[in-house]
């Protein structure tokens, strides 16, 4: 019987993980598609290193470094949606060096706060 075990098991962990990929997968493309519809991507790239207009520094931050910096930090994700909903302020920038974009303009009029916590969510969690 012992025999059998482990192969099942094998087989029952396999068929677990196989399955959360997917659901991951699908999961980054109905981010994606939540960013381009809300017009996200019109400022921010996923990867870092994409150049901005004119060969100025991109406007907005790259997400995975958005989560990079903010990784640890408990309080970020409220934070973070609320800029995201209201905009941020050109008199304290978080991302001066890094971004030629002085302000993120509120995009409550482009998202819901329902869809913007999903997608920060997803941005804190990037690799
Ligand atoms: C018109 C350009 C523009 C658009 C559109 C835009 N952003 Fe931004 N975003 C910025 C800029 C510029 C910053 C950096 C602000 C700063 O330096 O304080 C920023 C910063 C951020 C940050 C980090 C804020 C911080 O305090 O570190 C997040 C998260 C973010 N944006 C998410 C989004 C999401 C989600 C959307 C779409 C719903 C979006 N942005 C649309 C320009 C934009």
């Amino acid at each position: 019987m012992s025999k059998y075990k482990s192969p099942i098991l094998f087989a029952a962990v396999l068929a677990l993980s196989s399955t959360s990929v997917f659901a991951s997968e699908k999961n980054d493309e109905a981010m994606k598609k939540l960013g381009t519809k809300a017009g996200c991507f019109t400022c921010h790239a996923i990867e870092p290193g994409a150049a901005g207009p004119n060969g100025l520094k991109p406007i907005g931050p790259a997400w995975k470094e958005i989560a990079a910096r903010y990784k640890g930090d408990k309080k970020a994700e409220k934070v973070l949606i609320a800029e995201v909903m209201d905009g941020t302020s050109p008199y304290n920038r978080h991302w001066q060096d890094k971004t030629s974009g002085v302000a993120m303009p509120p995009n409550a009029v482009a998202i819901s706060q329902a869809d913007a916590k999903k997608l920060v969510r997803w941005i804190l969690a990037l690799k």
